[in-house]
C-alpha cells in the first residue's frame, strides 16, 4: 500500500513509519521539522520504500506532492504541546485549522483515504468517568490561549465530518489521550519525557498544580497498530475514536512511580500553574477514556503497563541507547 504521513518526523509519526514500512507500505512523509526530528527516521532513512519531503502543510503544492498515488493518508502534522501553543497561539492556530483545511483538500482531489489524528483535549474540563466519544466538550474562555488546541482540534474534526458528509472524502478521526514512549520530547509541556529526564539528571522533579490531577497514559507501540487498523476499516469513516490508557494515575503519584523505579534521589517539586505557565492557566482535573468503540471495531486492548512505559521512556533518555523497545525491526534494502 502507498502511504503518505504529514507530521511523519515528530514522535508518533516516526514510530508510524518504522511500522507501515515493516508491513510493506510505501511510505511518504511531509513534515517541516518544527517540532520534529531527521533523527527521529534514522532507521528508515535510505529505506528504498520510504521519502522524505521537507515542507509545511500549509503549502499545497507540497501536501499535493505526497498525498499524489498514495492509497491512504495519515495526518499527524500539528502544532502539539500546551507550552507551544500558549507561546506562539497564532502558529499553532493557523497549522491546526488551515493546514488541516488544506489536507482535507488534497486528499478529496487525490482519491486516498484519511486519518485525522485528534486529541482527548478537545473534552477540555469534562472530569465524567469514561469519556465517550458522544460526551460534551467543556472549554475556557475562547480568548485564553491554552484552550486553542482543543478549539482547533475540534474544528478539524467538525471540517472532516463535514468533508464526510458532503463529499463522501473516507476520513477516520481518532482521539489520542496522552500518548508517550521513546522520541516523545519534554520540551513543549509533555509531562512523563520531562519528569523522566529530570529523574535521571537528579534534578527535582517539577509537578505542576497539586499534582492530583488525573492522565491516563497509553503506549505508542499501543496506539500505533490501533490507528493502522482503524484506517483499514470502512465502517471507520465518518466517525472518531479514543485512544486512550486505562490506568488512572495523579500526576504527583506518577512522579514519585518514576522516581522509584529509576532509582534517583531527586526530591518532587509543586510548582504553581502561574509559574509554570502565564497567569491564568487552567488545567484538566481529570481525563478517562472509554475506549470502547476502539475495542469493537479493531479490538484496541492496551497492554503495556505504565512502568514499561516509564522504563522505556528512560532507556531513550540514557546517553547509551538500548535497542529500540518496540521491535518494528525495518528490514533495510538496497535503493
Ligand atoms: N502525543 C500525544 O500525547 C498526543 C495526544 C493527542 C493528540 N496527538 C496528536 O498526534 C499528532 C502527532 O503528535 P506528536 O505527539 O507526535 O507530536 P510531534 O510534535 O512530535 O509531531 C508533530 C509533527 O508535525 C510536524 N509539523 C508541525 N507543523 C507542521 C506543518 N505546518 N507542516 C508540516 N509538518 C508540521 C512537526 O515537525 C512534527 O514532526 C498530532 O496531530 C497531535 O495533535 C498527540
Amino acid at each position: 500500500m502507498k502511504t503518505a504521513i504529514t507530521g511523519g518526523a515528530g514522535f508518533i509519526g516516526s514510530h508510524l513509519v518504522e511500522h507501515l514500512l515493516a508491513a510493506g507500505d510505501t511510505v511518504t512523509v511531509l513534515d517541516d521539522l518544527s517540532t520534529g526530528r531527521l533523527e527521529n527516521l534514522r532507521t528508515v532513512i535510505g529505506h528504498r520504500d520510504f521519502h522524505f519531503v521537507e515542507g509545511t502543510i500549509l503549502d499545497r503544492a507540497a501536501v499535493d506532492k505526497v498525498v499524489a498515488g498514495a492509497d491512504r493518508v495519515f495526518h499527524l502534522a500539528a502544532a502539539v504541546g500546551v507550552n507551544l501553543i500558549v507561546e506562539h497561539p497564532l502558529e499553532s492556530l493557523r497549522t491546526n485549522i488551515h493546514g488541516t483545511e488544506v489536507v482535507l483538500d488534497a486528499v478529496l482531489e487525490s482519491g486516498a483515504t484519511l486519518l485525522l489524528a485528534s486529541t482527548s483535549e478537545i473534552y477540555g474540563k469534562n472530569t465524567s468517568d469514561s469519556l465517550s466519544e458522544e460526551s460534551d466538550r467543556i472549554l475556557g474562555s475562547a480568548l485564553k490561549s491554552r484552550w486553542t488546541y482543543a478549539a482547533a482540534k475540534g474544528i478539524d474534526e467538525a471540517f472532516a465530518h463535514a468533508y464526510w458528509r458532503q463529499f463522501g472524502l473516507p476520513v477516520a478521526i481518532v482521539r489520542l489521550f496522552n500518548t508517550v514512549g521513546p522520541r516523545q520530547t519534554g520540551r513543549y509541556g509533555m509531562v512523563v519525557p520531562r519528569l523522566v529526564k529530570q529523574a535521571l539528571a537528579g534534578e527535582p522533579l517539577t509537578v505542576y498544580g497539586d499534582g492530583h490531577q488525573t492522565r491516563c497514559f497509553s503506549y505508542v507501540g499501543d496506539i500505533v497498530p490501533a490507528i493502522t487498523k482503524i484506517s483499514e476499516e470502512k465502517s471507520a469513516y465518518g466517525n472518531a475514536y479514543n485512544l486512550g490508557g486505562s490506568y488512572e494515575i495523579s500526576i504527583l503519584t506518577l512522579a514519585e512511580r518514576i522516581v522509584e523505579l529509576l532509582g534517583s534521589g531527586s526530591p518532587i517539586t509543586l510548582v504553581p500553574y502561574e509559574q509554570a505557565y502565564a497567569e491564568g492557566y487552567e488545567d484538566m482535573r481529570r481525563r478517562v477514556p472509554n475506549n470502547g468503540k476502539a475495542k469493537d471495531l479493531v479490538g484496541f486492548d492496551p497492554k503495556t503497563t505504565l512502568d514499561q512505559i516509564i522504563l522505556n521512556v528512560a532507556a531513550d533518555h540514557r546517553p547509551v541507547k538500548a535497542p529500540d523497545p518496540l521491535g518494528w525491526k525495518v528490514t533495510m534494502a538496497a535503493n
